[in-house]
């Protein structure tokens, strides 16, 4: 059997993306998507659970089974869209709705949660889930996982990079033959996400058309940009625990100069574009650029990339072969794959773990 769905569910917090892959010579084909948001209780509670808050531990507890069930709904629902049957799937690979990721701390630790015992219960397949801590475990930073896939997928013979814009950007720099490199470059829409919804109580800024329509603020956007996380150098990976509101806030409080909502939005657009660039930069030969995630589909984000890469060729993985909403939730269904199939699956050049290893533990219906 060949058939894996993944399942992600990353930090902008939208709700799960399910994908059914073939997959095949280790590498991926699409057959099916299903796309399920979060009802807005669940993500009020999710929310509360990214910051440090009232009764924590009870508001966690029911979240893991209440996105684990939203999840064996996706799955479900791909199986009927696609006529099969929970045994044709070999494995779910289900990475779990991220809370904290606390990587450097002394006790690092990372948490997702999505039940994979309710999981694997009410679909019938087997679960690989946990995919992060075995990684961290061996003193890596347990993200990005993707590179692997990345590589697998999408390498040539030419230095590729693939950009994947979520709540927070990641990228890969792939090239056959070679270790695969990549680290998280900051925030992607998750401040964005914030600013709009603070305002205009959308979840998100359609096309970025809101941002469009202000003026980045020069000031605003260099205070921003000398956050010492730009500078790091990898590994290194970060989460809305540091780019998120009280940042914006902290950021906002150093300018004089007065600015309108929309040209915060210009300016954390251009934030998003800018420290992507930069990252991109450090890498000679760059032969192409290739994006996914939902910041794939904001055109003043694609415009304001474009801009900064220059020469460089840049488009959406559909060019590749992987629509840019589903590239992420592939990557899952592969990394359950790569468990099954005993290949370790971090990169140590990416996370900075000790050594390479099998991720994710197994979770079986019976
Ligand atoms: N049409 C669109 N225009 C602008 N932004 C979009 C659009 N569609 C999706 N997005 C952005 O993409 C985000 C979801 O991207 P996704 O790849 O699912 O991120 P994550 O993996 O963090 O969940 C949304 O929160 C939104 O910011
Ligand atoms: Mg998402």
């Amino acid at each position: 059997m060949s058939l894996y769905i993944g399942l992600m569910s990353g930090t902008s917090m939208d709700g799960v993306d399910a994908v059914l892959c073939r997959i095949h010579d280790q590498r991926a084909e699409t057959l099916g998507q299903v796309h399920l948001p979060y009802p807005p209780a669940l993500l009020d509670s999710l929310h509360k659970l990214c910051l440090p808050g009232h009764n924590e531990l009870v508001t966690a507890g029911e979240a893991d089974i209440q996105i684990a069930r939203l999840y064996s709904q996706a799955v479900l629902a791909l199986l009927r869209q696609n006529n099969l049957n929970a045994d044709a799937i070999s494995a779910i690979g289900s990475h779990g709705q991220t809370v904290r990721h606390h990587p450097d701390n002394l006790y690092p630790f990372t948490i997702q949660l999505g039940d994979p015992n309710t999981l694997t219960a009410l679909t019938g397949i087997p679960v690989v889930a946990d995919f992060r801590r075995k990684d961290m475990a061996l003193g890596g930073q347990g993200a990005p996982l993707v590179p692997a896939f990345h590589q697998a997928q999408f390498a040539t013979e030419q230095r590729t990079i693939v950009v994947n814009i979520g709540g927070i950007a990641n990228l890969s720099v792939v090239k056959r033959g070679d270790v695969p490199l990549g680290f998280d470059t900051g925030p992607g829409n998750t401040l964005m996400d914030h600013w709009i919804n603070h305002h205009l109580q959308q979840s998100y800024d359609t096309n970025g058309d809101w941002a469009a329509s202000g003026t980045v603020s020069q000031p605003l956007l260099n205070s921003m940009l000398s956050d010492k996380y730009f500078a790091q150098r990898a590994p290194k990976s970060t989460g809305r625990e540091y780019f998120n509101s009280a940042w914006l806030q902290s950021q906002l409080a150093e300018v004089t100069d007065p600015l309108t909502p929309a040209d915060v939005q210009a300016t954390l657009c251009a934030l998003t574009a800018n420290t992507i660039c930069q990252a991109i930069h450090q890498f000679k030969d760059v032969a192409h650029v290739y994006i996914c995630g939902g910041g794939a589909f904001n055109q003043q984000l694609v415009s304001n990339l474009q801009a900064g890469l220059g020469p460089v060729p840049l488009s959406s993985t559909a060019g590749l072969g992987i629509h840019p909403q589903w590239v992420e939730g592939a990557a899952f269904a592969w990394l359950a794959f790569a468990n099954l199939n005993r290949l370790s699956a971090n990169v140590p050049a990416v996370t900075g773990a000790s050594r390479g290893a099998l991720l994710g533990g197994l979770y079986l219906p019976d």
